[in-house]
């Protein structure tokens, strides 16, 4: 038997002027994308900022729908407004920011799962990491270096053969 630990590293920002300019900035657009979030069931709002390697920036945030699973997360309609506006530009960076108005979000909230695999097929098909900020409205700032990181053995295309 083979034990194998798999961990990975959390930077842990207490003040956002510890990040570079670029990381603010972005962190930003994210906060700004919450403000157009449609929200009426949850009221869990979030923004989300995908910046590209070609320095564009493309926003998304979560659409509800009252038929609830019909709706969508931040993170994932930024992460297809990307795909769908520059196919084939690497991302190089996702902001996420969370608030909600039944209480105060002191923690950064990570991606749900389903958005963890989403992202993750964007970062398998360009082959380079995508780093994550996450941010609510007060508290400290998480960064991670990788999808890879917060979503271990991940399934990708390669299980499904002829690739
Ligand atoms: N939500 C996101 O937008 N991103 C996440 O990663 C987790 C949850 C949204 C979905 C739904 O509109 C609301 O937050 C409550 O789950």
């Amino acid at each position: 038997m083979e034990k194998k630990k798999i961990g990975f590293e959390l930077l842990i920002f207490q003040d956002e002027k510890e990040l570079s300019q670029n990381e603010q900035k972005l962190l930003r657009d994210a906060a700004v994308a919450r403000e157009n979030a449609y929200a009426p069931y949850s009221k869990f709002r979030v923004g989300a900022a995908v910046l590209l390697e070609n320095g564009e920036v493309v926003i998304g945030n979560n659409q509800e729908n009252a038929s609830y699973p019909s709706g969508l997360c931040a993170e994932r309609v930024a992460i297809f407004h990307a795909g769908a506006k520059y196919p084939g530009v690497a991302v190089k960076a996702i902001a996420i920011c969370a608030s909600s108005s039944n209480h105060e979000v002191e923690v950064p909230a990570a991606p749900c799962g389903n958005c963890r695999q989403s992202i993750m097929e964007y970062e398998q098909k360009q082959n380079t990491p995508i780093t994550l900020l996450m941010q609510s409205e007060k508290g400290p700032i998480y960064k991670c270096r990788s999808m890879a990181d917060i979503l271990p053995l991940a399934f990708n295309s390669s299980f499904l053969g002829d690739s």
